[in-house]
């Protein structure tokens, strides 16, 4: 670990050298917010632009602005925050930019938009200088507010490791972590990076969105048209509560299984091959690339389910019905016996859901990235494995102990459908009993040994 010394060597600290200079080549938005961000880490920074005299006013406070070409000429390091329309001015400085690091900053607006990348194409027009891509990911808002409040990360390539390496020290120096991701052929997928919208949420969010969709229509024509039809009943309004009171922890526990499955499927597989040293599938691995988000949104339903049941009393309909009852029961002078089975089914299913809901939040802060940074790999997985599977067992215990010994009854299945619940049952119950069989001994053990290496068929 570093200590600070407080002895008197601290006088004996030479005076900071004359800061070094750098250069940027535009004055937008990004160029300024670079331009600060620069100064304020101690760099000299030169402003090279068409006008000299007339962008000065906007620019940071104690940089120099100078033409195209003197600019260039003051500092090794260029950085080009110029759109890639605008390149072709740098084709007359090419004398001033022999030998010089250029970094390319720029974005496209869609993905392939030019045949090659702009880091490419900017290395083509200035073949005598050392075009670096990287920064693109970060946006002037990002830069701006500093490391503290923004995406620290920065991704870079090129074909020179010197030039990579001045660049890499100056992140470095405004507080980025800096990764070299290799040469020049990589830049078009850097440059399609901040084009991505949530990328690794996108088939959960599918997933979710078809699901809720399913279910709310399903669970319309069963509950509401079903009521209207065979009895002439309106009770469109239970759509606003009861109804997405059902669909959101149905959408939930199917989600929190779909978390579970890919993982089981895997060791079905590997049980099968025998080895681990051959790849999944490609729609395994992504499906188990895509298990936090698919987890982080199931909690989400779960909290939406949470919140729906607390406020259960204080509805309007519940109160209307319960008076109702209260009142037709003193006028026929009517009592009712204390019936223990229901009292003992209503609190063990609350109580399931509320002990599933606390470890589903569990599961939640510990996927998030400073929590598990934070646990080690052995902590990580036994509170995502065991404990997950625990959740998902408790969950799925509310969910039958509430249907109870209605699966029996054959009014619940209306127009021969069963209700969402039972549905929602199919795929978690499957998964459990899919692991129940990988943790029985003999098969546990098989598994034990493929993932330490043995291979079926190696040993003889
Ligand atoms: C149904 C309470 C957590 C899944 C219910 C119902 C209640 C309830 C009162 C019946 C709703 C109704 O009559 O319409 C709770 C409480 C929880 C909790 C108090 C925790 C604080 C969970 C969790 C899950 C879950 C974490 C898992 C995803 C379900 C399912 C149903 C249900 C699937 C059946 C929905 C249907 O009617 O079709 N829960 N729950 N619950 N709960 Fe929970």
């Amino acid at each position: 670990s570093e200590c600070v010394s407080l002895s008197p060597m601290m006088e004996a600290v030479p005076a900071p050298p004359e800061s070094e200079r750098v250069c940027v080549f535009g004055t937008g938005d990004l160029g300024r917010s670079l331009g600060l961000r620069l100064l304020q880490a101690g760099y000299g920074v030169v402003f090279g632009s068409r006008r000299p005299h007339s962008s000065s006013s906007l620019l940071p406070h104690g940089a120099q602005v100078l033409g195209h070409a003197a600019a260039a000429q003051s500092a090794h390091l260029i950085f080009i925050a110029v759109q890639r329309e605008h390149y072709d001015f740098l084709v007359p400085l090419a004398n001033q930019l022999k030998g010089k690091v250029l970094v390319d900053l720029s974005n496209n607006l869609k993905k392939n938009q030019y045949p090659e990348a702009n880091a490419e194409y900017l290395q083509s027009l200035v073949p005598g200088a050392e075009v670096v891509k990287g920064f693109n990911t970060l946006s002037a808002w990002s830069l701006q507010n500093g490391p503290s409040d923004a995406n620290r990360q920065v991704y870079i390539c090129g074909e020179s490791v010197e030039a990579k390496q001045a660049v890499i020290a100056v992140a470095i120096k405004l507080g980025f972590s800096a990764l070299d991701r290799g040469f020049l052929s990589v830049a078009r997928e850097l440059e399609d990076f901040p084009l991505q919208l949530f990328p690794q949420w996108r088939l959960p969010l599918r997933i979710a969105i078809g699901l809720s969709a399913a279910f709310f229509f399903y669970l319309l024509i069963r509950d509401i048209i079903y009521a209207y039809v065979t009895q002439s009943k309106d009770i469109s309004f239970r759509i606003m509560v009861s109804l997405a009171n059902k669909v959101c922890p149905i959408v939930s526990l199917i989600m929190l299984s779909l978390c579970y499955l890919p993982g089981v499927l895997a060791s079905f597989l590997q049980l099968y091959r025998g080895t681990k040293y051959r790849r999944f599938p490609d729609w395994l691995d992504r499906w188990m690339l895509c298990r936090k988000q698919l987890g982080l949104l199931a909690l989400g339903f779960a909290f939406l389910h949470v919140l729906y049941t607390l406020i259960i009393p204080i509805r309007y309909y519940v109160w209307f019905k319960a008076t109702e009852r209260t009142v037709s029961m003193i006028r026929e002078n009517r009592t009712t016996q204390f019936d223990m089975t229901t009292a003992w089914r209503g609190d063990s299913y609350l109580s399931l859901g509320i002990l599933g809901f606390g470890l589903y939040v569990l599961l939640g802060i510990t996927s998030l990235p400073s929590v598990s940074n934070a646990l080690s790999w052995r902590e990580f997985s036994f509170i995502q494995s065991k404990l997950g599977h625990l959740t998902l067992l408790l969950c799925t215990a509310h969910t039958y102990l509430y249907g109870w010994n209605r699966f029996l009854s054959s009014s619940t299945y209306k127009w021969y459908t069963p209700p969402g619940y039972m549905l929602c049952l199919v795929l978690p119950s499957v998964v459990l009993l899919l692991k129940l069989l990988l943790i029985t001994p003999c098969v546990d053990r098989t598994i034990t040994r493929i993932r330490q290496g043995w291979e079926r068929g190696a040993d003889q």
